[in-house]
């Protein structure tokens, strides 16, 4: 199965990655689907330059040729690819079981068209069971986690781990959604949360593979 697994996600980021045209500034997502997107980007050898949502994908990128510029420098993507937890038929995402959410973010609404490639145990038909990211502050870890819990059956912090940020990350579950929107506007207004994985309006596309067949989805 994890085999199956892998080849599909390879097959998804494979297609997603001949959307990348000469001289395009591609952004480049983060985990393992993400990674299989940046051997292959790597692979054409098309005259492109990058922005990397993490700190490894910078590193692999480099490392199959591809010229990494520093986002701090760059306001405008043209595409971006990255992998997703959940993605539903409304193309809303959850994002960051690998913590990148707020980069990854950031660089999906730089670009003007971001895509996301899965396997199809990712899709779903409404989001909501994977674990909600949310990268915090450390000054106000203990508040917002209080904050946190007032929404979420469940807030997790991550043990021992950091983002490339340098901050703490609380694994959320458990809300009682009825609007995602409406919780992306409460988390945001807490003071001390910096990002989390909800990605409700920034996926253009997906493509989905399942067996060795990939579908494009196009919002
Ligand atoms: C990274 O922080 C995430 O948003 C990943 O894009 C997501 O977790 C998917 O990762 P995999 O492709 O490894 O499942």
């Amino acid at each position: 199965v994890a085999d199956c697994t892998d080849a599909d996600k390879r097959l998804a980021a494979e297609a997603a990655a001949r959307e990348v045209r000469a001289g395009m500034l591609v952004g480049l997502g983060t985990g393992s689907t993400a990674a299989h997107a940046i051997r292959a980007i790597g692979a054409a050898g098309l005259a492109i330059e990058a922005v990397a949502t993490s700190e490894a994908s910078a590193a692999l990128a480099r490392s199959v040729g591809i010229r990494v510029r520093d986002f701090a420098g760059v306001a405008r993507v043209d595409l971006t690819i990255d992998g997703a937890d959940e993605i539903d038929d409304r193309f809303r995402a959850i994002k960051g079981a690998g913590g990148a959410m707020l980069r990854e973010k950031v660089v999906a609404a730089a670009s003007d068209r971001m895509v996301v490639i899965a396997d199809a145990s990712k899709r779903v038909a409404t989001i909501g069971a994977a674990k909600l990211p949310v990268e915090v502050l450390p000054f106000a870890l203990c508040y917002v986690a209080d904050a946190l819990a007032a929404m979420f059956g469940v807030v997790e912090a991550r043990a021992g781990y950091l983002t490339d940020n340098g901050n703490p990350v609380l694994d959320c579950r458990g809300a009682r959604v009825d609007n995602w929107r409406d919780l992306a506007r409460r988390l945001d207004a807490v003071p001390g949360v910096i990002g989390h994985g909800l990605f409700l309006l920034e996926v253009d596309a997906a493509y989905i593979a399942d067996h060795g067949t990939v579908t494009r989805l196009e919002r």
